[in-house]
C-alpha cells in the first residue's frame, strides 16, 4: 500500500553536476537556452514542457504544462485557446510564472513575466506548421469546455474535417493564438548533495540583470 510513510521515504541524492559562478551565464536567457540545449542533448523527454502559473482577477491561482514554441528577443512563446481559463486569467492578469523541470537533469527554472497576445501574423506562421490533426483538433475543441461525452469531439472533429476538406491551407480559428511572457526574474536551480543546492536568482533592473545566489 502507498502510505505517507512510504511516501516521505522517497529521497534521491543530486550529485550529476554543478552551477557555479564561473559557469552561469551573465544573460539568464543565455542560461536558460544552455540548459534547454542540455535537456534536449540528454533526450529528457518533453525538454520543452513548461508549467504556466496564473492568477485570476481575484488572485485565485492555477497550473498546467504547456509547450515552449520558440525564444525571441528574450520572449517564450506558447500557443492556446484563447477562451480557455488560463487566456482569462491572463486577460485579468498578466503576471505569470513558468517553470521547467528537468529531472533527469536534476534541474528547475523559474521564470516570472508578463504575458502579452502575440500578433496574428506570428500565430497563423507557427499554426501553419502543426500536422493537419493538430489544426482541425484546435477548431474542434472549445479548450476546457464541458463535453457529455468523447463522441461529441469527435462528432466536432469530423465536423471540421468536413468543412476544411477542400482547404489546403487551414487558418487559425478566431479563438486560438499564443502568447510572448517577457520574463522579469529567473531561478536557476541545480541539485546537489545534502540538499544543499546551487541556486541562483536572477532580477531585470534598470542596469541589465542582477544575480544573486540563493540559500538552498
Ligand atoms: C505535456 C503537455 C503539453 C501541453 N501543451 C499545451 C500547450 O502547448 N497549449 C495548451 O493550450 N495546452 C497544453 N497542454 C494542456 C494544458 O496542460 C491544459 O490542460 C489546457 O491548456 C487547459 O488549461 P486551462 O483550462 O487552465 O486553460 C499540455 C499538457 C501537457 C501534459
Amino acid at each position: 500500500m502507498l502510505t505517507s510513510e512510504r511516501i516521505a521515504a522517497i529521497r534521491r541524492e543530486y550529485r550529476l553536476a554543478i552551477l557555479d559562478e564561473s559557469s552561469i551565464a551573465a544573460d539568464p536567457i543565455e542560461q536558460l537556452v544552455h540548459w534547454l540545449e542540455e535537456a534536449l542533448h540528454a533526450e529528457v523527454p518533453e525538454s520543452t514542457a513548461m508549467v504556466l502559473a496564473t492568477a485570476d482577477a481575484s488572485g485565485a491561482p492555477s497550473a498546467r504544462v504547456v509547450l515552449l514554441k520558440g525564444i525571441e528577443n528574450g520572449r517564450l512563446h506558447f500557443y492556446t485557446n484563447l477562451e480557455s481559463p488560463k487566456a482569462r486569467d491572463i486577460a485579468a492578469n498578466p503576471r505569470v510564472a513558468l517553470l521547467f523541470y528537468w529531472a533527469e537533469l536534476e534541474r528547475q527554472v523559474r521564470i516570472e513575466g508578463i504575458a502579452a497576445l502575440l500578433d496574428h501574423e506570428t500565430v497563423a506562421e507557427y499554426f501553419a506548421t502543426r500536422p493537419r490533426g493538430a489544426q482541425i483538433g484546435a477548431w474542434a475543441s472549445r479548450q476546457s469546455a464541458f463535453l457529455s461525452s468523447r463522441q461529441e469531439l469527435e462528432e466536432s472533429v469530423a465536423r471540421y474535417e468536413h468543412q476544411f476538406a477542400d482547404t489546403e491551407q487551414i487558418p487559425p480559428p478566431p479563438w486560438w493564438g499564443g502568447y510572448a511572457v517577457e520574463p522579469h526574474a529567473f531561478e536557476f536551480w541545480q541539485g546537489r548533495q545534502n540538499r544543499l543546492h546551487d541556486r541562483f536568482r536572477f532580477e531585470r533592473t534598470t542596469m541589465g540583470w542582477s544575480r544573486q545566489r540563493l540559500s538552498p
